[in-house]
């Protein structure tokens, strides 16, 4: 970027000359501010509207402020359409109402879910303009229905004047502080293409779904209340009355049509289509949804609405439907009105996604691996096409989050192929008094005990092995090549053993017989002799691998292998108590009390029994040897590059010894060990008064002596 940096040396001219002067603004600052106004609009855009940025955030700051200093020092430069001008925070005592000069219909709305609503449109347009069978396919213009405000945005001489809700249709509420926050809607028309002296573009203010859960999550922490739906939230912001808000609030825009324009022969503009002049729409800066297209016939209309029908719950915004409009706008003055809606268009709706209904009852699901999940049962309700009788409540925090209550109404939402949630309570008061939910201290499948680890927002069913919810997920974990590897023993035949209750708990897996496997399908009599081999072959292995298959929460392979070696022996693990998990390498409070928990179940216990009374069996070993703690109480900072010792080395071999190894020096600091290249950590050291040792002082120390 070669820009002049010097903001008041503005346009370099000949110094003898008097400066050109206008309203106490010497030309040249005047044209330095235009020019930077035209460049902070060209990227806002890029930035905004198409989504490509083409200057890195802090160059737009730079020229921002460049601007900013300039309207700062002349304010008689200021425009209102200038890029700093759209958060002036002004504030109205209440909306004034403005009669729209051309009024804001409503369209016409075909509801069924299948093709019909497309063919249907198009045989009254096709009959309307008397065509027979044998003439052309109509040309349309195909668009989503934006879920949000509909909104006019009259310019005069390309500048923006007034911005406007819809209202009645006749009389809307001027809304301009607001939208004028909106980055995606351009104060300037820019001028790529003629722009008339009036023209009105309409289209729809929302918010894009990421940004609407965003703005709730921030609504949640201030106030507690969040918004429902985009439409509610574009709503709440477009219409507030300080404009500090409207700018906070991540609001969006897509141009669809137009009101008030200057008429052709007084120099408006001559569009031939709807789609040409969207296309013109978008040329003078606003965003037009990238799914809009031109359709041939009812079968393009038709496949327009499947399509956008499937790829709905993945837009980055919401729809409730999709509009049909005839292309031509000769064609669409011949078809004219009827009542309130035009003949040319039609919304063609899909079914909500958003039903209010009953929730009856809250009961808990225990998932495969444990999780404890709350479903509410509903008062059947259609939803998305589909009746919908049960939704979920992810866990006890969703609950009191949403706050809602059995005996409430309250929506639920069901969006493509996901499992239907309920979103939030109907607002109302509860007829009577109806008890907070609680979950459950035991498991509702097995009946062990329920826990929800710290900082974990889901409870879970601590029956592992025991639990029928878990038994399929227990079993494939337990046949791992990692764990007692037993090959063969897949999904589909542990779908099989479970459904058919062949396989209840995993000592069942040793009492399997050739007649029982080979029954089953897909298993022939070598398969099941396979499989039976594979068992048998199992039943020797190692303290770790069995550990590890137990499917023991937190306990991965590299914990199974510290346990066993720390241990040595299984019954020793199993009687542990959680200060001596601690005592093992990597085990913290959470691993410790997920071990101690499962093996505090009586049913895991008599898992564990059961399968050594199969003949499941490993070496044990003996108990590690445990260092004497000769450092125990003594705190060591290591810092700098040690000779021969790795850092990880060292640190293992002083915490081995007992000492607490950490990494700040303070005054309780006992050591400070430091090696090449040490840096602030000896320099507090010496400070402090902490003595310092090499590599060599560490090992002395480790050898008993006590350095001073
Ligand atoms: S055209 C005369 N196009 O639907 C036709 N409207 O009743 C004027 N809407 O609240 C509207 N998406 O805000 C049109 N692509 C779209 C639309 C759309 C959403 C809303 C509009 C109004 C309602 C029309």
């Amino acid at each position: 970027m070669t820009e002049n940096l010097d903001l008041f040396s503005a346009e370099p001219h000949d110094s003898k000359a008097p400066a050109a002067i206008k309203n106490g603004v010497p030309e040249s600052v005047m044209a330095k501010a235009a020019a930077l106004r035209t460049k902070l609009n060209q990227w806002a855009h890029e930035y905004y509207v198409q989504d490509a940025p083409t200057v890195p955030d802090g160059e737009y700051d730079r020229v921002y402020q460049q601007l900013e200093a300039l309207e700062g020092a002349y304010p008689a430069l200021v425009t209102p359409d200038s890029p700093t001008q759209r958060v002036i925070g002004a504030v109205l005592d209440g909306l004034t109402p403005v009669r729209h000069a051309v009024p804001m219909l409503s369209i016409q709305t075909e509801t069924d879910n299948e093709a019909t609503g497309a063919i249907a449109f198009d045989q009254r347009v096709r009959k309307e303009l008397g065509l027979d069978e044998s003439a052309a396919a109509i040309e349309y213009v195909a668009e989503p229905k934006f879920d949000g405000l509909a909104m006019n945005l009259r310019y005069e001489n390309g500048v923006l004047v007034q911005a406007t809700t819809r209202g009645d249709g006749e009389v809307g509420e001027d809304v301009t502080h607001n939208i004028r926050t909106i980055r995606q809607i351009p104060l300037t028309l820019s001028a790529a293409a003629a722009v008339p002296p009036v023209v009105e573009v309409r289209g729809e203010v929302h918010m894009m779904r990421a940004d609407l859960e965003k703005l709730n999550e921030r609504q949640l922490a201030v106030s507690g209340k969040t918004f429902a739906n985009p439409r509610n939230a574009a709503a709440g912001s477009v219409r507030q009355l300080d404009s500090k808000i409207a700018a906070q609030r991540p609001l969006s825009f897509f141009a669809y049509g137009l009101g008030e324009v200057t008429p052709v022969d007084q120099g408006g503009p001559d569009f031939g289509s709807h789609y040409g002049m969207l296309q013109t729409l978008k040329s003078w800066g606003f965003p037009v949804a990238p799914q809009v297209c031109v359709a041939t016939g009812a079968s393009e209309l038709v496949a327009f609405h499947e399509r956008i029908g499937a790829e709905r719950a993945n837009l980055p915004y919401e729809i409730d439907g999709v509009v049909y409009k005839v292309n031509s706008l000769a064609l669409q003055r011949q078809l004219g009105f009827k009542s309130r809606e035009p003949r040319w268009a039609v919304a063609h709706k899909y079914p909500a996604q958003e039903m209010p209904t009953l929730m009856e009852a809250i009961d808990v699901q225990v998932g495969r691996t444990g999780k404890l999940t709350p479903v509410a049962r509903l008062a059947p309700v259609q939803v998305g096409g589909v009746v919908v009788t049960n939704a979920t409540l992810s866990n006890l925090f969703d609950i009191r989050k949403k706050g809602v209550r059995v005996g409430d109404t309250v929506i639920v939402r069901r969006a493509g192929d996901v499992i239907p949630e309920v979103v939030g309570k109907v607002p109302g008061e509860r007829s009577a008094y109806v008890p907070n939910f609680r979950m459950p201290k035991t498991c509702p499948i097995c009946g062990s005990e329920v826990v929800r680890e710290k900082g974990e927002a889901n409870h879970r069913c601590t029956g592992g092995l025991f639990c029928a919810a878990q038994r399929k997920e227990a079993i494939l974990h337990f046949a791992h090549r990692r764990a007692m590897d037993i090959e063969g023993l897949g999904g589909k035949l542990v779908d099989q053993l479970v459904d058919g209750h062949v396989v209840r708990v995993l000592p069942d897996l040793y009492k399997l017989g050739l007649t029982s496997l080979a029954a089953l399908d897909r298993m022939a009599e070598k398969s099941a002799q396979n499989v039976l081999a594979a068992l048998e072959k199992s039943k020797s292995t190692t303290l770790q691998r069995f550990l590890f298959g137990l499917g023991i929460r937190n306990v991965g392979e590299s914990t199974a292998r510290d346990l066993a070696k720390y241990f040595g022996k299984l019954d020793a693990i199993m009687d542990a108590s959680v200060e001596e998990l601690l005592q093992v390498k990597d085990v913290g409070p959470v691993v410790a009390d997920s071990i101690h928990t499962f093996f505090a179940q009586p049913h895991n216990r008599e898992v564990v029994e059961q399968l050594r009374a199969c003949g499941v069996h490993w070496e044990e070993g003996e108990p590690a040897e445990k260092a004497p703690q000769i450092l125990a109480g003594l705190t060591v900072v290591l810092t700098g590059t040690l000779p021969t010792l790795g850092r990880d080395t060292a640190k293992d071999m002083l915490e081995a010894a007992g000492a607490k190894v950490s990494g700040s020096v303070s005054k309780k600091t006992s050591y400070v060990v430091a090696g090449a290249e040490a840096g602030s950590k000896l320099t507090k050291a010496e400070e402090l008064g902490v003595p310092v040792l090499d590599e060599a002082g560490m090992l002395a120390l480790l050898s008993g002596e006590r350095p001073a």
